[in-house]
């Protein structure tokens, strides 16, 4: 078989900014070893996210041009909302400034006191805007989600049993929705079956609960659907979109993801009824609805970038590129999530660095081991992200401790991936030198993007 190579030619380059390893020790200090604090032109190869860092097109930034700014009733608007129409078929398009935009609104109007979401695995902005509202978040993450180490084909499904008896035992008045993570980012980025949505969707319409997908990475997971699930190797990534949306009642959706834009986000259903209190909303949160906290020239480049993404040349490389990574580290030995997901490596930090205790925060530390080898800057997806305190402020710890290396869409090369391989595998060898961490100061919410730490 030859090489999958880049489907794109490079027009225009950014520097990266080489510096050593003394220089990195001493910003990340600066940085109270928190990555998040870092400026990123001390970055060499950021991982952080792949959110908002892709690469647009050429023909994304035409559409830049294009754009037209109106106030209301933008044609900019008009071909965004007939590109979200098309792939979705929701009859109601509410464009937002980011995805988190989208759940404030929503689960503003759905959620509050003693409402309750279920989920494969909320990620972190959905389960804090749950929360913010009043309600509860519940992960229902399917069995084999759970390891690691295990592969299978739809690590990402939402355990369709566990629901039923929860519907069972609490009746299903309080639950607010239903929301499937496509693919699921916290849970190692791995994807749902068609088959899971559809399960999801029957129990769903069942017990008239409302389903909702989070769209980030809709195209990585289909692309999934097509080459792993009996039945879809033949059609088209549009057609298994079609369907995967044609089971829910709406969906909320980073455009930053699987959109290659830098910014952007839209709401999209078919009850007029809640679209109506979302706009309103909208219109003091985030702007008029033909262009909800969007320039004109963004909903341009995510109405090209909706269709790139479902280009197959683009989907078979993207995730071949992830399992290139997955595949180095683990013939190397290192512990990483198995198999590859759609949009990031995830290091298994547990295993990786046994001798760190989950309340000296192993995930973190490998984080800032990595930068300061390499100047690869990533997250810790652990207990420093998820870990919460009982009465006694003993932590009680996330269920998995990892490390996420999200590669942003079409901006990195092979050579950059090997490099990364690198200096992973040559921390792995050096990994009984690394110590533990603890957290100096902290935020109430989300307290990962702004916690100081300090070596324990
Ligand atoms: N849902 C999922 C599954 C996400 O991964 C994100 C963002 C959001 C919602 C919120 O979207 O950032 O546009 O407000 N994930 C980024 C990440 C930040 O790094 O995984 P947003």
């Amino acid at each position: 078989m030859k090489t999958i190579i880049e489907p794109f030619r490079i027009k225009s380059v950014e520097p990266i900014h080489f510096n050593t390893e003394t220089y990195r020790r001493q910003a990340l200090k600066d940085a109270f070893y928190n990555t998040f604090l870092l400026h990123s032109d001390d970055v060499m190869i950021d991982l952080l996210t792949d959110s908002g860092t892709s690469a647009m097109s050429s023909a994304q930034w035409a559409g830049i041009m294009m754009g037209d700014e109106s106030y209301a009733g933008s044609p900019s608007f008009y071909r965004f909302e007939s590109a979200v129409k098309d792939i979705t078929g929701m009859s109601v398009v509410i464009p937002t400034h980011q995805g988190r935009a989208s759940e404030k609104i929503l689960f503003s109007i759905t959620g509050g006191k003693s409402k309750v979401f279920i989920s494969n695995t909320l990620f972190d902005t959905t389960r804090a805007n749950i929360e913010f509202a009043g309600g509860v978040g519940i992960d229902m993450i399917c069995k084999e989600g759970k390891s690691p180490a295990i592969p299978a084909p739809f690590k990402g499904n939402i355990d369709t049993e566990a629901l039923e008896n929860y519907i069972t035992r609490h009746g299903a008045a309080h639950i607010a929705m239903v929301i499937i993570t496509v693919t699921n980012n916290s849970g190692g980025g791995q994807p749902v079956s068609m088959a899971n949505i559809r399960e999801t969707s029957r129990i769903c319409k069942a017990h008239n609960i409302t389903l909702y997908i989070d769209a980030c990475r809709f195209a990585e997971n289909c692309y999934f659907i097509q080459t792993r699930e009996a039945g879809y190797a033949s059609k088209p990534i549009k057609e298994i979109a079609n369907e995967l949306f044609s089971y829910s009642d709406g969906c909320t959706m980073s455009a930053k993801k699987d959109a290659f834009a830098n910014i952007g986000g839209f709401l999209a259903m078919n009850d007029q009824e809640l679209a109506t209190k979302c706009r309103n909303l909208l219109v003091i949160t985030e702007g008029f609805p033909t262009y909800g906290g969007l320039a004109g020239r963004d909903l341009e480049a995510i109405a090209i970038g909706l269709y790139e993404v479902m280009e197959e040349n683009y989907l078979h490389y993207r995730i071949r590129s992830i399992e290139y990574l997955t595949q180095k580290l683990s013939d190397a030995g290192v512990p990483v999530m198995l198999p590859a997901g759609g949009h990031a490596v995830y290091l298994d930090a547990k295993q990786f660095l046994p001798h760190i205790p989950v309340d000296q925060y192993p995930g973190q530390a490998l984080v800032c081991a990595l930068y300061i080898k390499g100047g690869i800057r990533c997250v810790e997806i652990g207990s420093l992200m998820f870990g919460k305190y009982n009465e006694d402020h003993q932590l009680v710890p996330a269920a998995l401790e990892l490390v996420r290396l999200a590669i942003p869409r079409r901006v990195y090369t092979q050579s950059h991936i090997d490099y990364v391989a690198e200096v992973i595998i040559e921390v792995f060898e050096e990994r009984n030198q690394i110590k533990g961490m603890k957290i100096t100061e902290e935020a109430e919410t989300l307290r990962h993007f702004t916690a100081k730490l300090d070596f324990a």
